[in-house]
């Protein structure tokens, strides 16, 4: 039994996941860290998404959890081998393979996806070792992320993006959404993905949290290292009335700013 789960993210996007193990698990007390300042991680080098990943799950590490969520796809495929490595006996959950295994019985699969995570090829890895043998389409969509941090949903903007980059994807069977910000574009993505099934890695992560089970008091400690008062309207989406703490980077520690 779950205890406490700690789950991170570059941003608001993680809360995506939050709000998918609410759903299934609502006891599950939960600990989550948006790295606010340095959103976004999709179009970073690797090795500063591995040592962001480092702090970040120190810090989550020191808040006693007994479980990890990426939350963040680019982060499941720098750091998971990391992750895995420093905390042996604690699951720790990959939204890439959570996204993989959501596409058995599918002949073609799209992945919508950043920069970083396209570039690592971790999704048609993953894809591959469930057993998948049919056609992956990736397509990185750089102006996701700014869209969910910057309020712009719903704009003229976001919906000129979503047909743009949902074109090279429109023809597969399922489509993941490679990035946990993305769900939060669920309806405008839909418009373009008509005849798609979309998957959402987080449905699969919070299927294999209960699995496990969880118990505790539906509590959720959030932490951003950028601005709070922005964080929570943005977070607000996702999770409703969400209070966060201020978290600084001091030379590759976090440490709470009181
Ligand atoms: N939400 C993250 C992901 O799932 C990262 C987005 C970003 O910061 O580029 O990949």
């Amino acid at each position: 039994m779950i205890k406490k789960i700690g789950l991170y993210d570059s941003g608001v996007g993680g809360l995506s996941v939050v709000r998918a193990i609410r759903r299934a698990l609502p006891g599950a007390d939960m600990v989550y860290t948006g790295d606010t300042c340095h959103v976004p991680y999709g179009e970073k080098p690797f090795s500063e998404i591995l040592e962001y990943s480092r702090g970040i799950s120190a810090f989550l590490a020191g808040k006693d959890i007994d479980a990890l969520v990426i939350a963040c796809n680019v982060s499941s495929a720098v750091a998971c081998g990391y992750l895995l490595e420093t905390y042996p006996g604690m699951p720790v959950i990959s939204m890439i393979e959570c996204g993989a295994a959501l596409c058995g019985g599918s002949g073609s699969v799209g992945v919508l996806a950043t920069e970083g995570t396209v570039k690592s090829g971790a999704y048609p890895a993953a894809l591959s070792a469930a057993g998948f043998r049919g056609a992956v389409a990736q397509e990185a969509c750089p102006e996701f992320v700014p869209i969910v941090e910057g309020n712009l949903l719903g704009t003229a903007f976001c919906r000129e993006a979503c047909r743009r980059h949902c074109q090279k994807v429109a023809g597969a069977d399922t489509v993941i959404l490679g990035c946990t910000h993305y769900p939060l574009m669920l309806e405008a993505i839909r418009e373009f993905l008509p005849k798609s099934r979309i998957a959402d890695p987080a449905e699969e992560a919070a299927r294999r949290l209960l699995e496990i089970g969880a118990e505790g008091g539906g509590r959720l400690e959030a932490y951003t290292t950028g601005d709070r008062e922005q964080f929570e309207k943005t977070a607000s989406l996702f999770v409703p009335g969400i209070k966060a703490r201020r978290l600084v980077w001091k030379e590759g520690r976090l440490e709470e700013d009181n």
